[in-house]
C-alpha cells in the first residue's frame, strides 16, 4: 500500500480486538514519531508506553470517547484498547512555541505506521490529566498533552463527503461514518 492509500484508509478506531500488541511494535511506533519534523529540531516530545492491563484499565476510566455520539462511541468491555501511548512535552527542553505542531506531526507518524500494521488508533485529548499524571507518576517537568489509544482494529469506519454536518454518526448497522469536507470546499 502506498503512503497515500494508508492516509486515505486510516480512520480513528474505537473498537479493538483483545489481542496484545508486541512491545517491539509499540517501540516501532515511537521510533516513527522520533523521525518526525521538529521545530528547530529541538525534539521536546517524550512518550510513555502503557500496556499492562491493570494500568490500561485505570487510564481507560479517565478518558472520554466520541462526544458527538456519546455513549455509542465508547468501547464496550470486549472492545477496549489494549495499550495507550502518553504524549508528553519535556519542559526542560527550550520552548519554541511550536510544540503542538511537533505533536501533530509525530502523532500522525504513529497513526500511519500503526495503520500499516493493522493497528487502530484514537487520539484522546478529552482526558482527566490530573488523574492520569498521578496514575503514571509523571514528574513535574513534563506536560501531559494527550493519549493515543491502540489495539488491532475491530471496526471499519467510513469516510464520506460532508453534506451539511461534520458530525460523525453511526448508521443502523453500527458502522461509524466520518464526514470530510469536500475537496472543492477547502481549496480556496
Ligand atoms: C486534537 C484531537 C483530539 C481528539 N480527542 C478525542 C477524544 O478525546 N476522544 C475521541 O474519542 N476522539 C478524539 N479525537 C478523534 C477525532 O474525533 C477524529 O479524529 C475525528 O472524528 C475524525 O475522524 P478520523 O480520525 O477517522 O478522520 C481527537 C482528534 C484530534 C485531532
Amino acid at each position: 500500500m502506498s503512503i497515500y492509500e494508508i492516509i486515505l484508509q486510516r480512520r480513528t478506531i474505537r473498537k479493538y480486538k483483545q489481542r496484545k500488541i508486541d512491545k517491539d511494535i509499540l517501540k516501532k511506533l515511537i521510533n516513527a514519531a522520533r523521525h518526525a519534523p521538529s521545530a528547530a529540531n529541538l525534539q521536546p516530545l517524550k512518550y510513555i508506553i502503557i500496556d499492562d492491563p491493570e494500568t490500561v484499565s485505570k487510564i481507560f476510566e479517565n478518558v472520554k470517547w466520541a462526544v458527538y455520539i456519546y455513549p455509542e462511541g465508547t468501547p464496550k468491555e470486549d472492545e477496549k484498547p489494549v495499550a495507550f501511548i502518553a504524549v508528553l512535552i519535556d519542559k526542560e527542553i527550550k520552548s519554541t512555541g511550536y510544540e503542538l505542531l511537533d505533536i501533530g506531526l509525530a502523532v500522525q507518524n504513529i497513526f500511519l505506521t500503526a495503520c500499516a500494521e493493522g493497528i487502530g488508533t484514537c487520539l484522546l485529548a478529552a482526558i482527566n490529566r490530573e488523574k492520569i499524571i498521578s496514575t503514571l507518576s509523571i514528574p513535574e517537568n513534563y506536560t501531559l498533552n494527550s493519549l493515543i489509544a491502540l489495539g488491532y482494529a475491530d471496526e471499519k469506519p467510513i469516510a464520506e463527503e460532508c453534506e451539511d454536518s461534520i458530525k460523525y454518526y453511526k448508521d443502523q448497522d453500527g458502522a461509524l461514518h466520518v464526514p470530510k469536507r469536500k475537496l472543492q470546499d477547502i481549496i480556496l
